[in-house]
């Protein structure tokens, strides 16, 4: 089923730029900055930090992120650009992968889909 939901996700991401009118950033691709930021300002700023080690403050997140060893998982990174499926993150906001201590978060199906894009477009400091 999990596996079913990714699928559906991948190509509802092959869909998008189709729909560049529906896209917060005009189909250029989802930027770090106005789009992850809130996201993390709203679900993850009350534990992060101190939680794993991690920082999700607008002042610290996108270096506490990219290309970084987790702390929990290592040698997986916390976001690999380029590879959702493999970042602690996606599995993290997802549910898909990396469980351990950290309490669910209840993303929406949107939510979960920016976070996907954004690192298959190659987690840009955007
Ligand atoms: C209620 C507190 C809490 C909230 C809210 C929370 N986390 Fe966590 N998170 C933790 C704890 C505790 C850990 C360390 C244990 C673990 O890895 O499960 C953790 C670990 C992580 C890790 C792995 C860090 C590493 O290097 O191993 C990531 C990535 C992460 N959280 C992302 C998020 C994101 C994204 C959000 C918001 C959508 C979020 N967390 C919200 C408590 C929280």
């Amino acid at each position: 089923m999990k596996r079913v939901l990714s699928l559906a996700f991948l190509s509802f991401s092959l869909l998008l730029p189709a729909c560049s009118g529906d896209s917060p950033t005009g189909g250029d691709g989802v930027s770090f900055s106005a789009e992850l930021q809130p996201i993390f300002d709203a679900n993850c700023g009350a534990c992060h930090p101190p939680a794993g080690g991690l920082d999700l403050s607008p002042a610290g997140s996108y270096s506490s992120l990219v290309s970084v060893v987790s702390t929990g998982y290592a040698p997986s990174m916390r976001v690999q650009p380029g590879d959702p499926y493999i970042s602690v993150l996606y599995g993290k906001a997802s549910g898909e992968s990396y469980s351990g201590a950290m309490p669910p978060v209840n993303l929406s199906a949107l939510e979960i889909e920016t976070i996907l894009l954004w690192i298959q477009e190659g987690a840009l400091d955007n």
